[in-house]
């Protein structure tokens, strides 16, 4: 294939897009539901912006470090396409996720080389998007104007939702697929921009998440997570029963009756939304995997309060409590911010002591960043950087030490893996334990898309190293393990 950057590929060769996404997972299915949206069009995926003839920023703007790094990316982008229009070629940019829903216009204005900002609820409109914008490059070329733009924008909240008009995910990777069942918040926790960016609260109906499910386990789905920003707080239409709702347990008992699905997870969740059947089904459904990754953000009730998190330390002690007698090997996981506006000291050691009562498996930790529009940023007790740099510094090291230690306990341990593809060395393959830890052996790639029974050898930081116990399937693939062999 020529260059694109020549301008000579012809028309019936293949248009390709590069999609870079940046933040959360729901960020990822995005992406994927974006590919899939561009491939009717002709668009294959292209590995680099410099081999792409469109360049799709999925953008996260839940911290500001994350949003700047956009409108670097789209300097060196600019630069790409100016050196396409050169040769008689082009690039089209296109801005989306939070980012492009925060700040919409003032994108384009701040890098005119833009085409298309389009907003997480817009995405099945990108095709029309693709068609206006090039109406435009037309317009400008048919001009004899130079300068780019004016860029197309799309970020409206449409009264339906988005699931109903993305085409259907077709993509199992190596046994894993993602099922988006929820969007948006309501809750409006004071430091986070997510309700204003994703939108108010939206359960997606049962009936067709179990549809997808069904669809992805006969592609060969192994393990499915349910992805929501608030996703224990589901309660979508129940299916055949106009008016009532299911929650998320009773979702996942009606997932976990699907054949060849062996794991379930979800996340993300919020401790006021672990009701009792959800952490019964942490007990009971053997396919639910021991881990929950449950967000608390503070171990103080003072800055809990500030945070409008709507629940105490207490709560948060309580539930670990009782989801560890229900599941005793769970992996709890959770996210942290320091230096929420008027943390104090205390209010630090506070969190300090919750982490160590807790004990926690893995976890995110994040210093507090002012997002424009949020009740947090208009706070006048903001805390200084070199606090949050010191606090941040002492939680991680604790946060560390917990991980550690924790990947060390299942050594010795015989577990069913989930490998997802290759190993950093030659020879080695990836996957996953029951506890998201990564795991890597000596395998085949023929093993990558299987589950197998791994011994575990010895602990690294970040990862466990195993071998292959039996090469086959683990009898029960998602039963009670965790055995010492
Ligand atoms: N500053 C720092 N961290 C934040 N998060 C969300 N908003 C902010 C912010 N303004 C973190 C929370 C959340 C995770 C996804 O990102 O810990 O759980
Ligand atoms: Fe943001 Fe709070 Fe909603 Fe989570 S629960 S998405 S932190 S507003």
């Amino acid at each position: 294939m020529k260059d694109v950057r020549t301008g000579t590929r012809s028309q019936w060769q293949r248009k390709r897009v590069f999609i870079r996404t940046y933040g959360c997972q729901m960020n990822v299915y995005d992406s994927d539901r974006m590919a899939d949206v561009l491939r009717p069009l002709g668009y294959a995926l292209s590995e680099n912006p410099e081999q792409a003839d469109l360049v799709v920023l999925n953008t996260c703007h839940i911290r500001e470090k994350a949003s700047e790094k956009v409108y670097s990316e789209l300097g060196r982008l600019r630069d790409l396409k100016a050196e396409r229009r050169r040769v008689g070629a082009d690039l089209v940019i296109a801005v989306a996720g939070c980012v492009a829903q925060a700040e919409g216009e003032e994108i384009i204005r701040r890098q005119p080389a833009v085409d298309i900002v389009v907003g997480p609820q817009a995405y099945h409109r990108l095709p029309e998007l693709l068609a206006r914008a090039a109406r435009a490059t037309d317009a400008r070329r048919a001009d004899g104007r130079r300068r780019p733009g004016p860029g197309v924008l799309d970020t409206e909240f449409p009264a339906e939702s988005k699931f109903d008009h993305l085409p259907a995910p077709s993509d199992v990777r190596a046994g894993s697929a993602f099922v988006s069942i929820q969007e948006g918040c309501d809750k409006f926790c004071t430091f986070c921009v997510v309700p204003y960016t994703r939108g108010a609260e939206y359960s997606r109906p049962a009936t067709s998440i179990l549809q997808e499910a069904r669809a992805l386990a006969a592609a060969g789905a192994i393990e499915i997570t349910l992805l929501g920003q608030n996703v224990n707080a589901y309660h979508g239409e129940a299916p055949a029963t106009a008016g009532s709702t299911w929650t998320l347990a009773r979702l996942i008992r009606a997932l976990a009756e699907i054949d060849g699905l062996a794991r379930i997870r979800y996340t993300t969740s919020h401790p006021r939304d672990m009701d009792d059947d959800l952490i019964a089904a942490h007990g009971d459904v053997p396919q639910l995997m021991p881990y929950l990754h449950l967000p608390v953000q503070s171990g103080s009730d003072r800055v809990l309060e500030a945070m409008n998190r709507g629940h105490g330390r207490d709560h948060f002690r309580r539930l670990v409590d009782r989801l560890r007698h229900i599941s005793p090997d769970i992996a709890l996981s959770s996210d942290f911010i320091v230096g929420f506006p008027g943390e104090s000291d205390a209010d630090f050691d506070d969190t300090m002591r919750l982490v160590e009562e807790v004990g926690f498996a893995s976890a995110f930790s994040f210093k507090y960043s002012r997002r424009p529009g949020t009740p947090g940023a208009a706070l006048d007790d903001q805390v200084a950087e070199s606090t949050k740099t010191a606090r941040l510094a002492a939680l991680q090291s604790l946060l560390g030490r917990q991980q550690r230690d924790f990947n060390a306990s299942k050594i010795g341990a015989t577990v069913p893996v989930l490998f997802a593809g290759a190993g950093r060395r030659p020879g080695q393959i990836l996957g996953k334990s029951p506890w998201l830890q990564s795991v890597f052996v000596e395998g085949n790639a023929d093993m990558i898309g299987r589950l197998a029974t791994v011994r575990l050898l010895a602990a690294h930081p970040l990862s466990l190293a195993g071998e292959i116990a039996t090469g086959g399937l683990p009898a029960r693939a998602g039963g009670p393990f965790g055995v010492a062999a």
